[in-house]
């Protein structure tokens, strides 16, 4: 399978094109279809797709991450161009989602779920297909599914919550699966945020597919999070992997990001907007 990939949406610009926004969406081009593998928070996709010249219209199928607005916020606005699509997630994605940050001695507490209901999303043409398991969404392409947590290093971000019959509780991110292309060259492997932890999610597929060869991982990896050490041990865990190379985005940040760089040299890129990969 040929497959070209393009950063729609990130939070940083790198050629002097396009838009910068919190959040991430990838455009994958392969010889069977065009996919989208989320769609930013909204204000970035639509018009990214002009600047890189991806035809939204031409997507043969949608796949959601996880429920939080900086990977579902551009959905609307891809329906309102593409109309009926198969939209892939986890039941999960439409939890009431929120943040609790300190600010300036404050908790500030804010609503970072999708932002529309299911039933106008619908209205729009957008299928909901649902997978909780390990799951092959067409010829080659599979979502993890929930990922069991494994790793000790790996917790999940204690400023995230969700909030069910007006009761918070602390989010696990049942539904943050990631995207897997099987290739020729090895596997690319494709994060929204790594909500469960970028080493369990690469057990997981290691364990899924019964392969080792990762020819790239790319999206957010959540490592900005993480305290120094434990990003010394997902760094040493990636060590310790088959992969050619690294193009991580968005909730990496710049400190992990350098890192990974130092750690892995020609193999690390930054995937900002309209980084593309092809196989
Ligand atoms: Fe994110
Ligand atoms: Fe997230």
């Amino acid at each position: 399978m040929k497959i070209r990939i393009t950063i729609l949406c990130e939070n940083l610009i790198g050629k002097l094109k396009g838009s910068g926004e919190h959040g991430f969406s990838a455009f994958i081009e392969t010889d069977q279809g065009n996919y989208l593998f989320d769609t930013g928070s909204g204000r970035s996709i639509v018009p990214n797709s002009y600047v890189f010249d991806k035809d939204l219209k031409s997507i043969k199928k949608i796949f959601l991450s996880h429920g939080h607005y900086d990977h579902t916020g551009g959905l609307s606005e891809v329906l309102k161009l593409k109309g009926k699509v198969d939209v892939h997630a986890h039941p999960n994605v439409f939890l009431d989602r929120i943040s609790v940050l300190k600010e300036e001695d404050k908790e500030i507490k804010r609503f970072i779920g999708i932002h529309y209901k299911k039933r106008y999303l619908e209205s729009l043409g957008a299928n909901f297909v649902y997978n909780t398991a390990f799951t092959e969404v067409d010829k080659g392409i599979f979502l993890t599914g929930e990922v069991p947590r494994k790793t000790p290093f790996e917790k999940p971000d204690p400023r995230l919550f969700i909030e069910e019959d007006g009761k918070t509780s602390r989010d696990i991110f049942l539904d943050d699966q990631s995207l897997i292309l099987d290739t020729e060259e090895g596997l690319i492997l494709i994060f929204g945020c790594a909500h469960a932890g970028m080493i369990n999610i690469i057990n997981h597929v290691i364990n899924k597919t019964g392969k080792e060869k990762f020819y790239a991982i790319l999206g957010g990896t959540h490592l900005d999070f993480l305290t120094p050490e434990q990003l010394e041990e997902s760094i040493q865990s990636l060590n310790n992997l088959e992969v050619e190379k690294i193009g991580v985005s968005h909730c990496t940040g710049l400190r992990a990001a350098f890192r990974l760089q130092l750690a892995f040299g020609d193999r690390f890129f930054y995937g900002c907007v309209g980084s593309v990969l092809e196989v």
